[in-house]
């Protein structure tokens, strides 16, 4: 294990969520839930010590969802930065910055990064071949290009990763890759790109991870750093054809960014950068200590990647230990931002108002540390019910209110101590320690678990030794009983604060008790006989079965709509933006059909004779299998005049009528409305 006390500071980072979507509980539980706790903990040791956390703004998801909505990708990540950025505030999660990878100084320290990479020769300039899409003049990188998954056959395979078997791919590998921006195949073209040569640091890599940190990494971490090694590593592009992102800083690089995984991780470093002058320190001083708190998915990026490019760089400190978990699912599905089968912590938070440390005891005591967990609303009333209500909640209120019942709010003196409270004190003198080896060794559950056997404890000394049934025949014993019970619930205060920090907040505030450090958890007497106390308040309060039933049929009922969802054929996706003047070239004028006639020897098309509002001219068009002649005429449409005419099996075609085409591949007319005369100009 790797020794806490060598380190002269921690610089603690946790992964940077994609700014699409708003959190879930799969994130809270997965990556910012635990290192918030590991955080605190290390606060309360007086550790010199920075959180970092920051929205990741580029990647192909991102320009997707823009594309998809009509608004820029600034437009999504400005709105999802806002919302993930408040809801981690009202929730507790203690950053000491949390920024954002669109803002200057990332895109100055990710570029100088690559620069200072592409001075010294560490990338591999290569020309390869990817899919481009003719219609609309793009390359198609990543989630730009889907298809069948050569492993699965699942046919919504992306062009770096199928979803279904987790499968990494190469667009290439793709059956029938199809273009996201038009649904067209898509073409293989030459592109020039910059690849960080992975295969170059793999003895490295072997000697670091395989050999250095086969005892301090937990085992899902290592083993999957040892499946990826062990398969052979290749270089990796770290440049992409798109235009969000982090410019590539060299020359003859137009239209080119840095890959999202290269400019992301680097957002640690500018986030450091942008919260002290003094960054400097966290981040290249051997005796600081680097911490990544990331999902199972992320594993690759943080043990072998990131750590190539700063090994490459030079100057940097590589992460002492990558705690990643695995996925927590919801109610045995796995969790999925595009099926919104989640629960959001923005709306957890406006439903469950002050319940914040709920939500972080269940997801703590339910952590996906060493295999994926499930989250349950039911097991989320069970653990409020039956662990925060009737363990803590319910120690601490009856100490207090004893207290206050039989000495006026006042710590009593502690008598002669008899052999059950000599045992008591000998357990709780136990505590601070078991905890802080497990948070030191990041075995959250466990230490939590711990929290909860203290105040076990208290409740079983409590019960045990009665102090209601005694307070006329020996009030001094009932003394000593109050007292010592309330010595645990200011140990509870202490060691329940990284994990539990409203409630541990209000305990303070009750017992009129300050702030302690973790050192001061080994005290055993913390509050001195004749020291008022604050009125008792309810710590937590049960939760109802409404409220579970209210979130499981919201849970229902976007089961029903995904369902529905899946029987209707996807629209087709958005295409790339064009300027005003490309469609002004257009000239689209209402008309209506005077006469229609199939043209023999097909099966599709009809001649149409047009009123255009100009003239009245012939138009042969691809819908004899929607309508018949004789329905149509009559039809008011709207009409391309000015497009090019062409022959279509001997007649010449001179326009185009506009007909939207649904899902299934059915056709409708868009009609102009009734007011719009023929030759009312379209625009
Ligand atoms: O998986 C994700 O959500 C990524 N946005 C995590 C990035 S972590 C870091 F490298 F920034
Ligand atoms: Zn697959």
């Amino acid at each position: 294990m790797s020794d806490p006390t060598r380190f002269k500071r921690f610089t603690v980072t946790s992964a940077l969520p994609y700014a699409n979507g708003p959190i879930h509980i799969g994130h809270l539980a997965g990556v910012y839930v635990p290192a918030d706790i590991y955080v605190r903990f290390l606060r309360m040791n007086e550790a010199d010590v920075i959180f970092i956390g920051g929205s990741d703004e580029h990647g192909v998801p991102i320009t997707i969802k823009a594309l998809h909505q009509g608004v820029t990708p600034q437009d999504i990540v400005d709105q999802y930065h806002t919302i993930i950025k408040k809801s981690f505030e009202e929730f507790g999660i203690s950053f000491d910055i949390y920024s954002r990878t669109s803002n200057r100084v990332h895109h100055e320290t990710a570029s100088a990064f690559f620069r200072k990479l592409f001075d010294a020769g560490q990338f591999i300039e290569k020309v390869s071949q990817q899919y481009y899409d003719e219609s609309t003049d793009h390359f198609l990188a990543d989630r730009y290009i889907m298809g069948t998954c050569p492993h699965c056959g699942y046919d919504k395979a992306y062009g770096d990763q199928c979803e279904k078997c987790g499968t990494s791919l190469n667009a290439t590998d793709l059956i029938q890759p199809r273009s996201m921006l038009s649904g067209n195949q898509p073409v293989l073209r030459d592109t020039r790109h910059w690849f960080l040569p992975l295969d170059q640091y793999e003895p490295w890599l072997r000697e670091w991870i395989l050999e250095g940190h086969k005892d301090d990494w937990k085992s899902n971490v290592y083993g999957q750093c040892k499946s990826w090694i062990d398969q052979g590593l290749q270089p990796r592009a770290v440049t992409r054809d798109l235009d969000w992102g982090v410019k590539v800083p060299v020359e003859g690089a137009e239209g080119k960014v840095l890959y999202v995984w290269f400019d992301a991780p680097i957002g640690y470093i500018s986030a450091t950068r942008e919260l002290t002058p003094d960054w400097e320190k966290y981040w290249k001083d051997p005796e600081t200590k680097l911490v990544h708190f990331i999902g199972k998915d992320n594993i690759v990026f943080h043990c072998i990647i990131f750590p190539s490019m700063l090994r490459a760089e030079g100057s940097y400190i590589l992460p002492d230990n990558v705690p990643a978990n695995e996925f927590l699912n919801l109610e045995g599905e796995k969790i999925s931002t595009s099926r919104n089968w989640a629960v959001w912590l923005h709306e957890y938070l406006a439903d469950f108002p002050g319940k914040q440390d709920v939500l972080r005891y269940v997801l703590t005591s339910a952590a996906p540390e060493t295999k994926d967990n499930d989250f349950t609303w039911k097991d989320f009333q069970a653990r409020n019910n039956s662990e925060l209500v009737a363990i803590l909640g319910n120690f601490i209120n009856r100490t207090v209110v004893l207290t206050h019942k039989y000495f006026q709010g006042r710590v009593p003196e502690a008598g002669e101590f008899n052999h059950s409270d000599h045992a008591a004190l000998e357990e709780m003198g136990r505590f601070p320690e078991k905890i802080a080896n497990s948070l030191n060794n990041y075995r959250f559950r466990e230490g939590l678990a711990e929290m909860m056997n203290l105040a076990r404890l208290g409740n079983k000394y409590l019960t045990d030794n009665e102090p209601w049934k005694q307070f006329a025949t020996n009030p001094e014993r009932v003394g000593t009983v109050l007292n010592l019970s309330l010595q645990i619930c200011a140990q509870l205060s202490i060691v329940g604060e990284p994990f539990l920090p409203f409630s541990m907040d209000k305990v303070r505030q009750i017992l009129n008790f300050p702030r302690s450090t973790w050192k001061d958890a080994a005290l055993l007497n913390w509050l001195q006989p004749g020291h008022q106390l604050n009125p008792p308040e309810l710590l937590f309060e049960k939760i109802e079965d409404s409220a579970i039933d209210y979130q499981v049929n919201k849970l229902l009922a976007t089961k029903a709509a995904n369902e529905a969802a899946q029987q209707k054929k996807p629209v087709k996706p958005g295409k790339t933006a064009v300027q005003y003047e490309d469609f002004s070239k257009m000239d689209i004028r209402a008309g209506v059909i005077l006469e229609a006639e199939k043209v023999p020897k097909t099966d599709k098309l009809l001649k149409l004779k047009i009123d255009t509002g100009l003239d009245q001219r012939t138009v042969v068009s691809g819908i004899a299998g929607f309508f018949n002649p004789a329905e149509i005429i009559g039809r008011r449409v709207c009409i391309l005049v000015n497009l090019e005419p062409r022959k279509l099996k001997g007649i010449e075609s001179q326009g185009m009528i506009l007909m939207a085409e649904n899902p299934d591949g059915s056709l409708c007319f868009v009609t102009p409305d009734k007011e719009a005369v023929n030759g009312a100009d379209i625009k």
